[in-house]
């Protein structure tokens, strides 16, 4: 019988790994440093140092790293911040639970990132934030997001599938964002053993304001000055991610090698669209548009090939926003939603795995016809 073809793998470290991770987990649990322990500072450096990045605080989901980034600047119930109209729920539920104004703006049909002139058409005076998403292990050009904002606008960057990502031929764009905010759910590019969130910036004031947010407010214990969350990374995930975090560049090309493969094979099938990708993305996920997608779902998943949406809906179109934002119409992200299918990608899957998966999706068209 063929073996199902899974879509992601939360785990693709090998048993030697694993056993090496659970005897580091071991030694905090006999040390008993659950919260705040030295290892969540150590990672917190190790990936600053991999970001080139001068700050990073961990916390306790890429949701809340985004609430914590936007309580950093204490936003105004009127405040704008704009969010493209394609992306996961957290970037958009981070405005509204922060209690600020949701303002969406359409993606580019290409690539799938926040259009940039239609970021310039939603700016007014109250605009105060922009969160490009750096969806699906792309980068947004924060260089040319910021000639067009000015210099008042803060950026934040939600960076939940973009771990190590870059712009190819691009220098380093890391001092463009107030502070870019990351996943660790475990299906992402480095993912942990349950919730985790982290938070970058370079500047010092809010790396010193974060660390106090996500501790309720406190740096020293029953010391609270600021009104915060309780959103701590936990040690033990922090000993599995700096593990983890010595393989995510070798782990993130094996991505590439996959989505290339992709790319030069499903280019040659006209009814379908590929994502227009800088060769830098982390490649996270990988996402074809096709006007016959919900039939093309439901053929590979006949053929045990497990595929998912990113995203079925556009933020616009989820009912939890529906009193909470303007109506609004966002074309190319509704039509995104409505043809969008992501195929299987991660670092270990198999050449055969992929070539079944083309295979498929070829054999679909053809008979469609
Ligand atoms: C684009 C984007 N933003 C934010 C998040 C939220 O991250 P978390 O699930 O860790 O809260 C995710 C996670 O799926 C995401 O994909």
């Amino acid at each position: 019988m063929n073996k199902i073809i899974n879509f992601s793998e939360v785990n693709p470290l090998t048993l030697k790994e694993n056993k090496f991770i659970k005897s580091e987990v071991n030694k905090v649990i006999n040390k008993k440093n659950f919260i705040l322990g030295n290892e969540v500072s150590v990672f917190e450096k190790n990936f600053a140092k991999l970001s080139k990045v001068k700050f990073a605080v961990g916390c306790g989901s890429g949701t809340d790293a985004l609430i914590l980034s936007l309580m950093c600047l204490n936003l105004k119930k009127d405040d704008e911040v704009i969010v493209p109209g394609m992306t996961y729920i957290s970037t958009g539920l981070s405005v509204i639970l922060n209690n600020n104004k949701l303002v969406l703006a359409d993606i580019d049909p290409d690539t799938g990132l926040i259009s940039i002139d239609k970021v310039k058409e939603k700016i007014t005076k109250k605009t105060k934030v922009i969160i490009p998403v750096n969806l699906y292990g792309q980068k947004v050009d924060l260089g040319k997001l910021r000639k067009v904002v000015g210099k008042k606008i803060n950026i934040i960057e939600d960076s939940a599938q973009s771990h190590f990502a870059f712009r190819k031929g691009k220098k380093n764009q890391t001092n463009i964002a107030l502070s870019s905010c990351y996943s660790f759910y475990p299906a992402k590019n480095l993912g942990a053993y349950g919730d985790g969130g982290l938070v970058t910036t370079n500047s010092r004031s809010i790396y010193n304001k974060l660390r106090a947010l996500r501790n309720l407010g406190s740096i020293k214990k029953y010391e609270h000055f600021l009104l915060g969350m309780n959103s701590r990374l936990d040690t033990i995930q922090a000993v599995i991610l700096n593990y983890k975090l010595k393989s995510i560049l070798a782990l993130n090309n094996r991505r590439r090698k996959v989505a290339n493969y992709y790319d030069k094979e499903l280019c040659k099938i006209k009814e379908i669209k590929l994502t227009k990708t800088d060769e830098g993305s982390s490649r996270h996920l990988y996402i074809i548009r096709t006007e016959m997608r919900d039939k093309l779902l439901k053929y590979l998943s006949s053929k045990k090939i497990s595929c998912i949406m990113h995203y079925p809906y556009s933020l616009n179109k989820l009912k939890a926003f529906e009193r909470k934002i303007k109506k609004v119409k966002l074309e190319n992200s509704e039509k995104w939603a409505r043809e969008c299918i992501s195929l299987p990608i991660h670092p270990n899957i198999s050449i055969n795995e992929i070539k079944k998966v083309v295979k498929e999706i070829k054999n679909f068209f053809i008979t469609s016809k």
